[in-house]
């Protein structure tokens, strides 16, 4: 029975969660993942099992390559594992039939990625209303709610500006605000503040961190920047296929260091 998973308002209805009283938004078990490139198999996700609760903002750090976009992308069922199973509420993504995938990713999960991806000849309002465009809503009404996001994101006075004319900080700005015009339960964002300069990244990290607390978001943020990750409730490190509890202590980068940059395969032979 899927009938719960298929809109993010929808989870609000769904009953249970432990006896403290956590819901688990996601939750994976055994989730593998692996490529084949020429003879070698990478193998970036090697059994990952946890949950991440309603309400949580975590992030996960790891060296580049160790499968932080992987991972993001099998939670917004934009890829499929090659073993195990995510889930959303208590509905594993297996089960879901291409149209609840395909509302799933809609409705359910705002993602925003580490370029924007606006289109660049659009307003950035035009770009904010897209998701409820593409699930047929009017004109009319997807660009009231997108002006109104745009005013969440502190850029009101530019939602008839083409995409292409603001700056990487505003970009970002707008994809947030179109990652969240459904009004999505799942926040991810991989890298969400990469490409931006210090000054740009820590408002846009204050950004993200307000929207997740007002709109009551489960947010998960892959990063190279630790002193972002440490703000989030809980930290993962995802190394070797592994993840686990963050302490403080990288085996592949130097202790203490602000960013995580180190290249590690992630794979074996
Ligand atoms: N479609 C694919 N085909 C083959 N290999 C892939 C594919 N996607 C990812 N990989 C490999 O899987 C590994 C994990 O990649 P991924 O992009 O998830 O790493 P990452 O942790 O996000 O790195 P970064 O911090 O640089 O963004 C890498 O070795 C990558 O080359
Ligand atoms: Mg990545």
């Amino acid at each position: 029975m899927l009938s719960e998973a298929n809109t993010g308002v929808a989870l609000a209805e769904v009953p249970g969660g432990d006896l403290a009283g956590r819901q688990s938004v996601v939750r994976v078990e055994g989730l593998c993942k692996s490529f084949r490139s020429g003879d070698q198999e990478i193998v970036p996700l090697d059994g990952l099992d946890f949950s991440v609760d309603r309400g949580e903002m975590v992030s996960v750090v790891g060296p580049s390559g160790a499968g932080k976009s992987t991972l993001l992308h099998l939670l917004a069922a934009l890829d499929t594992p090659t073993s195990g199973a995510v889930y959303f509420a208590r509905n594993s993504l297996k089960d879901f039939r291409e149209a609840e995938l395909a509302d799933y990713r809609n409705r359910s999960v705002g993602f925003v990625w580490q370029r924007h991806h606006l289109l660049p000849d659009f307003t950035a309002a035009e770009n904010v209303a897209m998701p409820l465009l593409v699930r047929g809503e009017a004109l009319e009404k997807a660009l009231h709610a997108a002006r109104q996001w745009l005013g969440e994101v502190g850029l009101a006075g530019r939602a008839g500006q083409r995409a292409a004319e603001l700056s990487g900080g505003e970009q970002q700005r707008v994809a947030i605000a179109r990652a969240l015009v459904s009004e999505p339960v799942l926040l991810l964002a991989d890298e969400p503040t990469g490409d931006l300069d210090e000054r740009n990244a820590e408002a846009v990290f204050e950004l993200i961190e307000r929207l997740h607390r007002s709109h009551h978001l489960t947010s998960i943020l892959a990063t190279h920047n630790l002193s972002l990750a440490r703000r989030t409730d809980r930290v993962f490190l995802l190394e070797h296929g592994k993840l686990t509890p963050y302490a403080g202590v990288l085996a592949t980068a130097a202790s203490g260091a602000a960013e995580i940059g180190a290249r590690s395969p992630g794979g074996r032979a």
